[in-house]
């Protein structure tokens, strides 16, 4: 089995990044064979600014390998080191309708908070496509908000096997998202989907006066302390359960329900676990930073296996196509 996802270094990683991707993707990288890569070309679409792109990019490298990712299992790398996969972009875009790409949701969300509407943001999903289609994948680990974007790679594979192959011999494989019901769409601060664009993060690795002012200004209603309160809607509870055990959440659920106890209170109750959960992948990201080629070397190592599948994958698209 092939896992494959990547992750945009348009800013600092978040807990909704944790736990809709980067957890299931280190949870996988001992079931098969894992390609995870920093998708660079992709935060192009959004970032101008060419220090800040490599400074995401390198700690992004960096947050993932000190929650987990094993770089002896999974190869970790920058996308824009296959660049083999724009031209893959390029094939694809000729056989994806424009209309297909309109109806994406991301497209639409992203120029109504005022991104421009460039081309490459628009023909985004086909670059996605190619990055999962490059490596063969046939598992996909993400977060709700990519669901789209993998229905559109089946599609686009579901084209050119058409055009160009035949039933016995399909250019390309047909890959699944896995996306968890539990963690599919973690709230922000705000109640909304926490993202690096609504200003509504907890990030993984902030400070920890910030931090903690993030979790203790979590919106609320303005029910007093003594009152009973609603634990099925809470952003508290639901970001709890995240880092809490089962009886842990259960407990905290009754005691809203009981009343008694002020929003503050279970603030700092989330925050005390959360900062727990870290600790160790603090640790570790401390070690990671202070050896400086460390993180080079990972790289290097990742896109040379990245390179060795997309080179065989477009060998056969090449010829498939024609263009060789
Ligand atoms: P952002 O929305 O913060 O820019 P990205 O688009 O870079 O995040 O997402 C990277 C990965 O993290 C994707 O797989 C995405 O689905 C997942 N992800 C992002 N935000 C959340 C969230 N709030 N809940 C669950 N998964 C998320
Ligand atoms: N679009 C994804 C995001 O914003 C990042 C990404 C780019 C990706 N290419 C991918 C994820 C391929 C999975 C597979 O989060």
């Amino acid at each position: 089995m092939r896992i494959l996802s990547g992750i945009q270094p348009s800013g600092v990683l978040h807990i909704g990044n944790y736990f809709g991707m980067m957890r299931p993707a280190i949870a996988l990288q001992s079931r098969g064979e894992a390609f995870y890569f920093i998708a660079d070309y992709h935060a192009l679409t959004s970032l101008h600014d060419p220090d800040a792109l490599r400074e995401h990019s390198r700690h992004v490298a960096i947050d993932f390998l000190a929650c987990g990712l094993d770089p002896e299992r999974a190869a970790l790398f920058r996308q824009s080191d296959v660049p083999q996969v724009t031209e893959l972009a390029w094939i694809l875009g000729t056989v994806t309708p424009m209309s297909r790409l309109e109806l994406a949701h991301s497209f639409k969300d992203k120029t109504a908070r005022g991104v421009a509407a460039s081309a490459g943001l628009f023909t985004y999903p086909v670059l996605m496509a190619a990055d999962i289609l490059i490596y063969d994948s046939d598992v996909v680990p993400v977060g709700k908000d990519q669901k789209q974007h993998i229905e559109i790679t089946r599609d686009i594979a579901t084209r050119i096997n058409e055009t160009f192959g035949s039933r016995k011999q399909p250019v390309f494989k047909l890959p699944e998202a896995q996306i968890h019901a539990a963690t599919e769409t973690v709230p922000g601060i705000d109640g909304q989907k926490m993202s690096k664009s609504y200003g509504n993060t907890i990030d993984i690795f902030g400070e920890e006066k910030e931090t903690r002012k993030r979790v203790m200004s979590i919106v609320t209603d303005s029910r007093a302390v003594e009152a009973p309160k609603d634990p099925a809607n809470s952003t508290i509870v639901q970001l709890y359960s995240l880092f809490a055990t089962e009886a842990e959440t259960a407990a905290m659920r009754e005691s809203f329900r009981a009343g008694g106890t002020g929003y503050g209170e279970y603030k700092k109750q989330l925050f005390d676990k959360l900062w727990e959960f870290f600790a160790p992948m603090r640790q570790r990201r401390q070690e990671i930073i202070s050896d400086a080629s460390y993180v080079d070397n990972v790289l290097a190592n990742g896109a040379e296996r990245a390179n060795a599948i997309a080179d065989q994958v477009m060998s056969r698209v090449r010829a498939a196509v024609g263009l060789r």
